[in-house]
């Protein structure tokens, strides 16, 4: 099976096509027939060595597709349903076929196109446990730092509709989107906090970060610590006396999400699909760090 992945930790010269053998449905898991695959900034983490050793590997962490086969233990999906979910091992979605955690996985109504399923465990997914970690009462301010990628589109129309006022950070050419979804867009850099006390003249209830390091550091003072998330600089933020997002990893998480976007309610704004021969090109497009919504691949 020819899957795009990793042979050594390294930087992006280490990623190629690898011929590898198919994947078998283990213990709680379903084998799918991958459709499209969600590329997130923890591929390249992965690949940099972020969570140990794993090479050889293959890239890819969520995926939507056909069920093909169903490990032992499997109830609640048959062969040829169309499902999305997370990989095990955070791993093995750059590929025709790949595992996929049944406890992580949902039906995708046809109504939800792959691209958009498969998106949704990992970025809308960590913005819905980031709000249930912060829980917030309606009326409250959020302030969502780095609003424009994978996680803050989500976490921003989340919040929106959980009756939050959202304060978000972002370069100017993303401010119209997010004032769109009825966020207040402030840029980044010198002068942030001013601009955020301008945007939010009450205060800040809860600050979720998404870029770490003096970015987050610049805006931590705004709250106090035990309403300070970060999903993106976990040592600073413990540091700081915030924490980081707890991951719910469950299937009522994903159905809840998919429903939203069924009924227009949320958009995971998929903005690139690339063909599966260009999965380095869609890496390089998240390794940059100024994504606007997510990238996909396309099998
Ligand atoms: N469960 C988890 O642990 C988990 C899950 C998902 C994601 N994450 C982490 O969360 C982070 C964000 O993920 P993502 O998928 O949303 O990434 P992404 O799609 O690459 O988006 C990051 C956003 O941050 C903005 N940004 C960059 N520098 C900034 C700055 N100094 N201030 C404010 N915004 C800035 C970028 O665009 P502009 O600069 O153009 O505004 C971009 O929109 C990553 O570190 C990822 O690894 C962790």
């Amino acid at each position: 099976m020819r899957a795009y992945g990793f042979t050594t930790i390294g930087g992006p010269s280490c990623e190629e096509f690898l011929d590898v053998p198919e994947p078998v449905a283990g213990p709680g898991e379903l084998l799918v027939r991958v459709r499209a695959v969600g590329v997130n900034p923890g591929d390249w983490r992965l690949r940099e060595g972020a969570y140990g050793d794993v090479a050889p590997a293959v890239l890819g962490r969520e995926v939507a597709g056909t069920v093909a086969t169903l490990g032992p233990g499997v109830s609640g999906f048959a062969v040829g349903d169309e499902v999305f979910g997370g990989c095990p091992d955070m791993q093995g979605g750059f590929a025709p076929l790949a595992r996929v955690t049944a406890g992580f996985a949902a039906h995708r109504p046809s109504a939800v196109s792959p691209e958009a399923a498969a998106v949704l465990p990992v970025a809308a997914g960590t913005a819905y446990d980031a709000l249930t970690a912060l829980d917030l009462p309606r009326g409250a301010t959020l302030l969502v730092n780095g609003a424009g990628g994978g996680v803050g589109l989500p976490v921003v129309q989340l919040a929106r509709a959980r009756g939050l006022r959202v304060v978000g950070t972002a370069s100017p050419a993303k401010h119209a989107l997010l004032a769109g979804l009825g966020a207040t867009p402030v840029a980044y850099g010198a002068g942030v906090v001013e601009r955020i006390r301008a945007a939010a003249p009450d205060g800040v209830d809860g600050v979720f970060d998404l870029v770490g390091g003096d970015a987050l550091r610049a805006v931590a003072g705004l709250v106090d610590p035990k309403r300070l998330r970060s999903v993106a600089d976990k040592p600073l933020v413990r540091e700081l006396g915030g924490d980081e997002v707890p991951r719910d990893r469950s299937s009522a998480v994903l159905t809840a999400l998919v429903e939203l976007v069924a009924a227009g309610e949320l958009d995971p704004h998929v903005r690139e699909v690339f063909p599966f021969d260009e999965a380095g090109a869609a890496m390089r497009a998240v390794e940059g760090g100024h994504a606007l919504g997510k990238v996909t691949l396309r099998l």
